[in-house]
């Protein structure tokens, strides 16, 4: 893969593409699918680098993994996890080592984690609490990082109350519980995505979910046995997101997207962009293997500034780069508060969207949890670009860069965009054929 890869301004966007599945239910499907008694089939998997990983990572545990053809695979899960016999590299995948965490910890094995040097920086801390209360044990680097090894076996029942809004950890619980002696309980005082609920329900585990207030408490039973299943991987939203924002403010342009999820614990950026006048439609809206999808178009748009929520960060936690681009195009200040989440990422996403639209001579203001990003009042190619972005192998940095130098004055270049496929791997191919430039150099 090349060095940089460079945008610039050209025509229009015009086109329909599918958006790639589902990175989050990617995992979700092959993790299931190892713990799982019996065959899960799989269709529409993300075949990115994230998600490849956790593939050979359930491989490792023991379960029989198998590519059949395109974001087609087939897993013969064990019903149980069996000690790996090498270390288990995660990569990139915060989703992908956090889950497999807490769906080791149940059983009576050491595992040995790492990844790459971004998650290797990351905190493991906030799964190890929990994992830690039900009788999991481990040595790891200062501060709850990678490498790590992990002991489990013998949990017993939890009642956890979040402390972040984090799916992630939500679900190393639940998936914990499967196998502890009394199951677990998880309360989020802040919705966030319910993939692994309803996934768990797929495979035949009971899950019950009680709304209270703006959040949920969620009760697993234990001891439960799951039965492999088929699962349907609807398109990403939080990759759908960057066709989609590149249409609204390259003029000219009207794209859609096919089989976008709808989930509303998803569509944050949605609403947001919808609050900012784009124009945006949704059509085609099915139920998918248990999701709602859709198809929707963007097309070009004059979008004013909003002041983002912070109840609105769960659901749009991933998509606040994108959006940060859109504001870039838009008339006035929008704020985006209550996402301190952000700095935890595969890098600190505040402080790189505001470097990099600084550089690209956008006016940013950084707080501790919050961006403010000042839209042109100049119409639509106000945003000069021109700028080297490093992206510190941040995926969604180098996208977010790239759509905004679709409509910048000056191309826009980012570094290691080689990540890209951790969660989008066709994404250069398809933004080229909406009409994107986008060229090595
Ligand atoms: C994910 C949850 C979110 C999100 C990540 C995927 C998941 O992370 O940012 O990309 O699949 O559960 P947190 O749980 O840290 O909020």
């Amino acid at each position: 893969m090349t060095a940089r890869l460079v945008a610039r301004r050209a025509g229009p966007l015009k086109g329909t593409l599918r958006a790639p599945g589902d990175k989050s239910i990617s995992h979700r499907a092959l993790i299931l699918g190892a713990l799982a008694h019996g065959v899960t089939e799989v269709e529409g998997l993300l075949e990115g680098e994230d998600v490849k990983r956790t593939a050979q990572a359930m491989a490792a545990f023991g379960a029989e993994v198998e590519r059949l053809g395109e974001g087609h695979w087939r897993v013969r899960g064990l019903g149980a996890f069996r000690e790996p016999a090498d270390v288990v590299d995660c990569g990139n995948a915060g989703t992908g080592v956090r889950l497999i965490m807490g769906a080791a910890a149940g059983f009576h094995l050491s595992a040995t984690f790492t990844g790459d040097a971004s998650l290797r920086g990351r905190p493991m801390n906030r799964v190890l609490k929990p994992l830690g209360e039900m009788g999991a044990t481990w040595l790891c680097r200062e501060g709850g990082r990678l490498p790590l090894t992990l002991h489990g076996g013998n949990l017993k029942r939890i009642c956890y109350v979040l402390p972040e809004p984090s799916a992630q950890v939500k679900s190393a619980v639940l998936l914990a519980g499967l196998q502890a002696d009394g199951g677990a309980e998880v309360i989020e005082p802040e919705a966030t995505r319910d993939h692994t609920e309803r996934m768990l329900r797929a495979f035949g585990a009971q899950v019950d979910v009680f709304e209270e207030g703006g959040g949920r408490r969620i009760v697993l039973a234990g001891g439960q046995a799951l039965a492999g299943t088929a699962v349907r991987v609807p398109g990403d939203p939080s990759s759908a997101a960057f066709p989609l924002v590149a249409a609204l403010i390259t003029p000219g342009s009207e794209v859609t997207v096919q089989g976008m999820l709808l989930n509303p614990l998803r569509i944050g950026l949605l609403d947001t962009l919808g609050d900012m006048g784009a124009d945006l439609s949704v059509t085609n809206v099915r139920d998918e293997g248990g999701e709602t999808v859709a198809d929707v178009t963007a097309r070009h748009s004059a979008l004013t500034a909003v002041e983002v929520p912070p109840e609105r960060a769960p659901s749009m936690i991933d998509e606040y780069p994108i959006l940060a681009v859109a504001a870039a195009f838009a008339e006035g200040p929008t704020r985006m508060l209550g996402i301190g989440e952000m700095r935890v990422k595969e890098s600190d996403r505040i402080a790189l969207m505001a470097a990099g639209l600084a550089a690209c001579g956008v006016g940013v203001e950084e707080g501790p949890d919050s961006l403010t990003v000042i839209g042109s009042v100049r119409g639509n190619h106000a945003v000069a670009g021109g700028a080297r972005v490093t992206t510190h192998g941040d995926h969604r940095i180098a996208m977010s860069h790239l759509i905004l130098g679709l409509a910048a004055e000056a191309p826009v270049a980012v570094d290691e965009p080689g990540m890209i496929a951790t969660s989008f791997p066709g994404f250069l191919g398809l933004m080229r054929a909406l009409g994107g430039e986008i060229d090595e150099g």
